[in-house]
């Protein structure tokens, strides 16, 4: 009967929360950007003041070094009741190449059925779905069947420096049963999927320098080395024929599949030529000897994320410059070390340079990569409510993305994990026409309503179990 009530609540006020994700989503909240700093702040205050207004008890906004960190508690479950953290985060990446968007990125709009907008399915529209349902649980019953912890982060899209501290020194604090993330995408539209893998990261800049000023490159040209021609001879020797990473030990650490595991991703429904379709790139491409899901899930990879040196605008200029500049960076696998990784392909840049060049590496943000947990009670719980509102069973998938904060917050808490992600592979997050699909926003607020009472449930037959 209370379940009724809740979902009936969800059902009565839908419109008003679409018009409220709205006015989360037009908030600027872009956390690599210094000059959106007062918009991230800004979005911190609004999440805050939202989770008082649905009827959380404590709420707190932490200012960090960076970007703030909302906290808030709703503990009113009864003893012996399981703990649940959601972690999400209310910072976005940037909207660029801002002239790809059929309507402006910070102003939601729905169209066929999809909202769009920048942070609509990563993480805005992912986490709300979590909130809506707890005000409803909340407004139509007075509580919730489990206590709840909240963490909601402004820097995740930056590799979450201020927070990995922040759990470290609130351990105490934040002690629960289970962590709850929706930060990730189903398997395929109305496959409800639980994602149990997330691949790690070690990101890295080099700066590759010739001649101490701009030459003429007919004066010069062919005599003196030229940073650009250097730096993509040693981009282009990151790879062999085979589409592997020369990285020498790159491989070193990587877990090999097994074969239950490579059989489960042949059993899913997939699709290579809809997955060429979607990125519109002419055929695929990678690591020979692995399948596509195979090599998005499951293994390590080098890509070249930009690339920039000598003139670049209108028209031609004869120039020879004198330095040229890339980042890239690797998706990491269990058990590679993002901190190891980064050293290795610094020596393997600074090998293959020769001489005739100055070659200087530094490193960004990394994370570790990630395997939860399957058959945590939480996990059972999560597919249950899944499934219900679904009316299909769950699937397991890894994803190739990384949430770094993942392996602070299971070192840290020793709790495991659940990755129940909402998107869609095809939501576009981080580029143009980023959308999060009305549907799946719906459904992720049923489905967290449903989840909390099953968790409940699971929690308790344990405790039965056990006795
Ligand atoms: N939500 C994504 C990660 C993700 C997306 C995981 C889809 C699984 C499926 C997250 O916001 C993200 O984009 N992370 C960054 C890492 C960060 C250090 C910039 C990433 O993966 O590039
Ligand atoms: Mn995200
Ligand atoms: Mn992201």
């Amino acid at each position: 009967m209370t379940q009724n009530n809740v979902q009936h609540y969800i059902e009565t006020h839908s419109e008003e929360f679409l018009d409220q994700l709205f006015e989360l989503l037009s908030i600027p909240s872009i956390s690599t950007d210094p000059d959106y700093a007062d918009n991230v702040e800004r979005c911190a205050q609004w999440v805050s003041e939202h989770l008082r207004q649905i009827g959380v008890d404590t709420v707190e906004v932490h200012s960090t070094e960076g970007h703030p960190i909302v906290y808030a508690e709703h503990l009113s479950a009864p003893d012996d009741a399981p703990t649940l953290l959601i972690y999400g985060h209310y910072d976005v990446q940037p909207p660029d190449p801002i002239d790809k968007w059929d309507s402006p990125p910070f102003e939601p709009e729905v169209r066929d059925g999809k909202i769009f907008a920048r942070g609509a399915t990563d993480d805005k529209g992912q986490l709300f779905a979590h909130l809506k349902a707890i005000e409803a649980w909340i407004a139509t019953t007075g509580g919730l069947p489990v206590n709840i912890k909240f963490i909601i982060e402004g820097e995740e899209e930056v590799g979450s420096p201020n927070l990995a501290p922040w759990v470290e020194t609130h351990q105490q604090r934040l002690q629960s049963d289970a962590l709850i993330i929706s930060d990730s995408s189903m398997f395929a539209p109305g496959i409800p999927s639980i994602t149990y893998g997330l691949r790690g990261l070690a990101y890295l800049q080099m700066t590759v320098e010739g001649p101490d000023h701009d030459l003429h490159s007919g004066l010069f040209g062919g005599a003196v080395p030229n940073p650009i021609n250097e730096l993509a001879r040693i981009i282009a020797q990151m790879h062999d024929e085979d589409g592997r990473v020369t990285i020498p030990g790159f491989y070193d650490a990587v877990r090999p599949m097994d074969e239950s595991e490579c059989r489960a991703f042949a059993e899913l429904p997939f699709d290579d030529a809809a997955f060429r379709n979607e990125t519109g790139a002419a055929q695929l491409k990678g690591e020979k000897g692995y399948t596509t899901l195979e090599r998005i899930w499951a293994r390590p990879t080098l890509d070249c994320n930009g690339i920039w040196g000598g003139y670049t605008k209108q028209g031609a200029k004869t120039v020879l410059p004198s330095k040229a500049h890339a980042k890239f960076s690797c998706r990491l696998v269990p058990d590679q070390d993002p901190d190891e990784i980064a050293e290795l392909a610094q020596s393997w840049v600074r090998e293959l340079a020769d001489d005739s060049v100055k070659v200087s590496t530094s490193v960004f943000h990394g994370g570790y990569p990630v395997i939860t947990d399957r058959d945590a009670p939480a996990v059972r719980a999560a597919t249950r409510a899944l499934s219900r509102v679904w009316n299909e069973e769950c699937v397991f998938t890894r994803g190739g993305g990384s949430i770094p904060i993942v392996t602070t917050f299971s070192k840290t808490l020793e709790i495991p994990t659940v990755l129940m992600g909402f998107g869609l592979e095809n939501d576009r997050l981080h580029s143009p026409n980023e959308k999060f699909n009305v549907e799946n926003f719906y459904a992720g607020i049923r489905t967290s309503a449903y989840l909390w009472q099953e968790l409940e449930q699971v929690y308790a037959d344990e405790a039965a179990a056990g006795e």
